[in-house]
């Protein structure tokens, strides 16, 4: 009883799982050549056939098993999906051979996706074709200013395409599309973090059986919960806190007291002379990211001979950190993630990751069953590497303490104004170039602090945080204040996409 989402290689299809997921329903991604004897197994009531990078005019394009898009439940098919189902009823695709991609917005929806929405609805178009004529009987159920066939449907709406993607944030009322084909399909909306935590307690029990796990503890959300699923688990583990002098402030005493009373053996590595060391006159981001994952796996390896043997090396891996270093076939490298792209190929350990499939939100709602103090769960993201990463150019230990302390004053200002929690991430980046002030009656030659927040669900996508002036008021004046090497404070305004979140 679920949804099964074809995948023609969009990278996109998980968060078509994660809305499905949000909706508390059931979906299972498969291969988008999946035979229909695979697909059948999973008794699906409902199917989605995915975007992807091709078009139907491509030679090798891939195509479903025929036999799927005769079966007889409803398909939602999105982009690339959308010109399969229009081609197999017999519609006409056009290519325009010039990819358009961004925001768009609907002026006519009117078809069964569609109940409730009302008005100009904003969607995310990504796609260089599209449906020219429909199959005969289809109708169209919404357009935009330049695309008459927005999304269409079959005269008895059980097939339904759609040009657009209303699985990103980008498409606000996407959830709402997406409701509306579940409850047409009759899906049952029943899924349940519990149980998501008793399959991973059980999956995590059966890969590990007796053997011992050292996890790596960063301070984040992700690893704390990694660490406690352990515990709970009843796993042999230890806990590797690397406490690499480029954490935010107190974090590395506030985990500590979190995780030790629940139950997981947590032991700490002063490291940071050692990055420090390896990090000096390094410029360039990904050679700064390689050095911090080579240097992590070093101290795991000097721990594990000491406290070892151990078999696996446990890490707090999602989704997004897979799809963003390539791990998923088609998908480009846009940052290796020290814990995913960094890793040398002789590792030694056998990984764990048993969040690869969840993104941040979920991990906290897991958290939150597995008892993890809330000023850890709902601590915003923090790079593995660290503050190496917001300090552009050279790290050395002063700038490494400017950035630290910058944080930490924006941080507390946004929790003395009460929006903390609006922000899904919010960071202090130091720009090293100096710029001319003033400070009492002398002229100053201070540092750059950009402060950047954003919005965000998944990282995947962010928008900049429309935060109260005062709050970026006192922050800007504190740190121009309290640090002396800054003279200017200016704010990110930039969105994700074009920008990525941090900075390097
Ligand atoms: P970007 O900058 O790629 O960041 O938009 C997306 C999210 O990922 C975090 N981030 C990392 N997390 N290792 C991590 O564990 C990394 O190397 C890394 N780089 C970025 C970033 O803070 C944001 O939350």
């Amino acid at each position: 009883m679920s949804v099964v989402i074809l995948d023609f290689g969009s990278q996109y299809t998980r968060l078509i799982a994660r809305r499905i997921r949000e909706l508390r329903a059931r979906s299972v991604i498969l291969p988008g050549s999946a035979p229909l004897e695979a697909i059948a197994a999973e008794e699906p009531k409902a199917m989605i056939l995915s975007g992807g990078p091709a078009s139907v005019f491509d030679p090798g394009a891939p195509r479903p098993d025929p036999r799927v898009l005769e079966l007889d439940i409803p398909i939602l098919g999105i982009c690339y999906g959308m010109q399969l189902l229009a081609e197999a009823a017999g519609g006409t695709i056009v290519d325009s051979g010039r990819r358009s991609y961004g925001a768009d917005a609907l002026v006519r929806a009117d078809g069964p996706l569609f109940r409730g929405i009302e008005g100009s609805v904003p969607v995310w178009m990504s796609h260089s074709a599209s449906v020219d004529e429909l199959p005969p009987g289809w109708r169209t159920g919404a357009a935009t200013d330049g695309n008459p066939n927005a999304s269409i449907h079959s005269p008895d709406g059980r097939r339904i395409g759609v040009q657009f993607h209303p699985e990103v944030a980008h498409t606000p009322s996407g959830s709402e599309m997406m409701a509306n084909f579940l409850e047409r399909a009759g899906v049952l909306r029943n899924w349940d973090p519990e149980k998501v935590l008793d399959r991973l307690l059980a999956d995590v029990r059966r890969s590990v059986g007796r053997d011992r796990v050292l996890v790596g503890v960063s301070g984040g959300v992700d690893s704390s919960a990694l660490a406690l699923l352990l515990a709970r688990a009843g796993i042999d583990h230890v806990g590797v806190l690397v406490d690499h002098g480029l954490l935010r402030a107190g974090e590395r005493d506030e985990v500590v007291e979190a995780l030790g009373p629940l139950g997981v053996h947590l032991v700490v590595a002063n490291a940071a002379g050692r990055f420090l060391t390896a990090l000096r006159g390094v410029v360039d981001p990904e050679e700064k990211r390689r050095i911090i994952g080579r240097e992590f796996i070093a101290v795991f390896r000097e721990r594990a001979d000491r406290l070892g043997p151990f078999r696996f090396l446990a890490q707090g891996t999602l989704y997004p950190d897979v799809i963003e270093s390539a791990g998923e076939s088609g998908a480009a490298n846009i940052k290796s993630h020290h814990n995913v792209g960094g890793l040398p190929a002789d590792l030694g350990f056998e990984l764990l990751e048993p969040f690869r499939e969840l993104f941040k939100d979920e991990v906290r709602e897991i958290a939150s069953l597995l008892g993890l103090p809330d000023a850890v769960r709902l601590r915003h993201p923090f790079p593995g590497p660290g503050l190496a990463v917001r300090i552009l150019g050279d790290v050395t230990p002063e700038r490494v303490e400017v950035v630290r302390r910058a944080d930490e004053i924006f941080i507390e200002t946004l929790r003395g104004h009460g929006v903390y929690g609006d922000a899904w991430q919010a960071l202090a980046v130091l720009i090293p170039v100096r710029t001319v002030g003033v400070a009492g009656d002398e002229r100053r030659f201070g540092h750059v602090i950009a402060l950047r927040a954003v919005t965000s669900v998944d990282a995947m996508t962010a928008d900049w945080a429309r935060l109260p002036s005062d709050a970026l008021d006192d922050a800007a004046r504190r740190i121009t204040r309290e640090i002396p090497d800054v003279g200017r404070v200016v704010y990110d305004i930039t969105s994700k996409p074009p920008a990525t979140i941090e900075w390097e």
